[in-house]
């Protein structure tokens, strides 16, 4: 068993005074292009890293929900009534993820049962990697499992999303929770935010992928988040869609050539529009095995995040910038919603050893305050079951 999952079945015993009768897992994501196209009904090529959430369970013969968190102090506590509460105090509210997950799997129409769980996740908060997604897709995977119930992972991934618009009341797009659910071991992914098709790809053989915590945290982000979604649905409006998916790069700039669009409509539309195309270049560099052409398109992506959606930061922008100029990077963006977070670049194999502590240096050099990290991670699977 490995030594995380030992340790949970540990702090399992400890809160309980039992065994748990099973554990499951669900991993965090990393997006290697395709930013902010999710909730527009585009395209994103994500893989799931090497970096989880687990939970070990154990059905109660009544009807209450007790979670502890190696990570976070005290146990939270709730009975499967409907509506469940939310927190009342700051302290517990990580476990609103968990809550809004029984709630919604029972409205929609799972007998739940009373269970006992204890969480750990070493998926870094609030920094871009989907560590909200890996805790739903997780808790779902343990509710389901004490209820003796199953779902598929794509129902899985829908609910989830549910729980975080709804329950947490985040309103992100499918991007974080279809990865976490859904992600196939040693594959990238194309996804289709609108049909909700996944096609597996393959990284090309000799890069490394390399995620680099910049240790700046997003702030205020829900709302510039929600700002940016506004954004975009008002310019889908002006140009006669639904979604941005729709638009062509000819259709925008015939809009805006007859003054349908403001500057910073034409600058948001823009980006979207662009980052489907490139998402698309991308997937077929994959399959091509073309990891060159690969990072050029990396590299348009955060330009337009930092020039036309402004999504990025210092740090972000810092970090990137450190990265390229670095022997055998051929690309490096930002990845998530950005204001903070992580950014990911693709390196040479032969040049990943130097590149690490090189980019650590660097940055910390340039932002002395902030605490980065650098890790090399490789495409793990989806969530699922783990052995005890
Ligand atoms: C966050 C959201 C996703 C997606 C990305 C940006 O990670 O949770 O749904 O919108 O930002 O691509």
């Amino acid at each position: 068993m490995p030594n995380r999952t030992a340790a949970l079945v540990d702090a399992f015993r400890n809160a309980y005074q039992a065994a748990p009768s099973g554990a499951v897992r669900a991993p965090g994501r990393v997006n290697l292009i395709g930013e902010h196209t999710d909730y527009n009904h585009g395209f994103c090529l994500p893989m799931a890293i090497q970096r989880d959430v687990r939970i070990c369970w154990r059905r109660r013969d009544d009807d209450r929900v007790r979670v502890v968190s190696m990570e976070q102090q005290g146990v939270v506590e709730f009975a499967l009534t409907t509506p469940i509460p939310h927190a009342t105090d700051k302290a517990s509210r990580w476990a609103d993820y968990v809550k809004g997950c029984a709630q919604v799997l029972q409205d929609a129409g799972v007998n739940l049962k009373g269970c006992d769980l204890a969480i750990t996740g070493d998926v870094p908060l609030g920094s871009g990697l989907s560590s909200s997604a890996a805790l739903e897709v997780a808790s779902m995977l343990a509710f389901l499992a004490a209820a003796g119930a199953s779902l598929s992972n794509e129902e899985i991934a829908k609910l989830s999303q549910k729980a975080e618009n709804t329950y947490v009341g985040t309103n992100c797009g499918i991007l974080d929770q279809l990865s976490s659910a859904c992600a196939t071991e040693g594959q990238a992914m194309l996804m289709d935010c609108r049909t909700l098709r996944l096609t597996p790809a393959p990284l090309p053989s000799g890069v490394s992928v390399v995620i680099a915590d910049t240790g700046k945290r997003r702030g205020l982000v829900d709302s510039a988040y929600n700002e940016r979604r506004n954004q975009c649905e008002a310019g889908a409006k002006a140009l006669g869609v639904l979604h941005l998916r729709d638009v062509t790069m000819h259709g925008l700039w015939q809009a805006v050539a007859r003054g349908r669009l403001d500057a910073t409509a034409k600058r948001r539309c823009e980006h979207v529009v662009a980052e489907d195309g490139r998402t698309i270049a991308a997937f077929a560099c994959l399959r091509a095995g073309d990891a060159v052409a690969f990072g050029e398109l990396m590299d348009q992506s955060h330009a337009d995040l930092r020039d036309k959606f402004e999504v990025t930061c210092a740090e972000l922008d810092g970090m990137v910038a450190i990265a390229r100029a670095l022997p055998g990077c051929l690309g490096s963006r930002m990845t998530g919603a950005g204001f903070g977070g992580c950014t990911v670049s693709l390196v040479r194999d032969e040049a990943v050893a130097a590149f690490v502590p090189e980019l650590e240096k660097r940055y910390r050099a340039e932002f002395p305050t902030m605490t980065p990290a650098v890790y090399v991670t490789r495409a793990a699977a989806g969530a699922g079951a783990l052995a005890l």
